[in-house]
């Protein structure tokens, strides 16, 4: 099978490119950025055309959530506009595409009658509260009216031990200072890009061993939500991310962890409050058993020690 993968220098592309190399008879092909920039659709268009990939797998994104405020038309360029010209090209040529959404999409704002968080399903309505997650929605649209096969993941709160994330920021804070204050009333699952990159590779064997393809997408294609299962606030996470990382000694010491409502860390964009997703479908679907937040949390800390013992 041949695969055109984008954003490789990505937290969730990075861990597809290792990923997708162990599946028996897969070619990757990962296009220069000069190539394939997302915000030049011309380029995007020759260049599937060139590669002609029979499966495109897309994690790049505008993700630079508050820049997005003042850069509308960029972060619509994108995630809106390229993720329909790989749909519409891959419709062409008879190929699937495989593209990565967000929580953004909602606005958090859902609730059960005793007020408790209920997690979003995929038939949930959209209202995004921010120009990234407009964006985003944008994209899962345009992919859907092209009506090629396609999977879209959302996902939420990624971090790894590679590239910008909170995980990251939290372990270097940590070194400097004796206390963070971690906003402590949104909601949601952080998900460790490995652990993305795993259910997709595992979705993608189960593509390749499908006895009729067009079958096998006319029963699956359409939006899943994949994340960890449970949740946690942002200072919940960051808790447990000292916890764990003082126990696998990447770090000497923890520093306090005290919460703070968001009103008292203001950002050009607003986030949602609640941002659980129901993983149900994707179970049906895929079979698959996302693990805990915190166990996968513990699966990217050990990589991070490993790589840091090896240097
Ligand atoms: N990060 C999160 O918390 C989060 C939450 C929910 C959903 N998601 C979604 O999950 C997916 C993967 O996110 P991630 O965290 O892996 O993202 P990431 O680490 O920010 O990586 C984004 C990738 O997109 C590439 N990219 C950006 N602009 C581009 C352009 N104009 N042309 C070509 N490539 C471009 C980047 O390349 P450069 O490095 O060269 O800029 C990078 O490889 C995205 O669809 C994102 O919207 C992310």
């Amino acid at each position: 099978m041949r695969i055109l993968l984008t954003g490789s220098s990505g937290q969730v592309g990075h861990a597809l490119d290792s990923t997708l190399r162990s599946l028996p008879g897969v070619e990757v092909i990962i296009p220069q950025r000069t190539q394939m920039d997302l915000s030049r659709l011309d380029l995007v268009r020759d260049t599937i055309r060139d590669i002609k990939p029979q499966l495109i797998i897309n994690p790049a994104a505008y993700t630079a959530v508050d820049k997005a405020e003042s850069e509308p038309g960029l972060a619509q360029t994108i995630n809106g506009d390229a993720p329909g010209v790989m749909a519409e090209e891959a419709k062409k040529l008879g190929a699937a595409l495989i593209h990565y959404s967000t929580d953004y999409v909602f606005d958090g704002s859902k609730r059960g009658s005793d007020g408790s968080l209920l997690a979003y399903t995929e038939q949930d309505a959209t209202h995004p509260l921010n120009v990234y997650g407009s964006s985003k929605l944008a994209g899962e649209q345009a992919i859907a009216a092209s009506s090629c096969a396609h999977l879209i993941f959302r996902t939420s709160w990624v971090y790894s031990g590679f590239g910008k994330n909170f995980l990251l920021t939290m372990l270097r804070l940590a070194k400097e200072r004796d206390e963070l204050k971690i906003v402590n009333d949104q909601w949601g699952a952080p998900t460790w890009a490995g652990w993305i990159a795993q259910a997709t590779t595992d979705i993608v064997r189960q593509l390749q061993q499908a006895s009729d393809t067009d079958a096998w997408w006319a029963a699956h294609r359409g939006i899943y939500n994949l994340t960890t299962q449970q949740y946690t606030s942002w200072q919940g996470f960051a808790q447990e991310i000292m916890q764990q990382a003082v126990g696998l000694k990447l770090l000497d010491k923890a520093p306090v962890v005290s919460g703070i409502p968001a009103a008292e860390y203001p950002t050009p964009a607003t986030r949602p409050v609640n941002s659980t997703l129901s993983m149900q479908l994707l179970n049906e679907h895929f079979q698959i058993q996302p693990p805990l937040w915190s166990q996968a949390l513990t699966d990217c800390l050990r990589g991070i020690n490993t790589e840091q013992a090896a240097q």
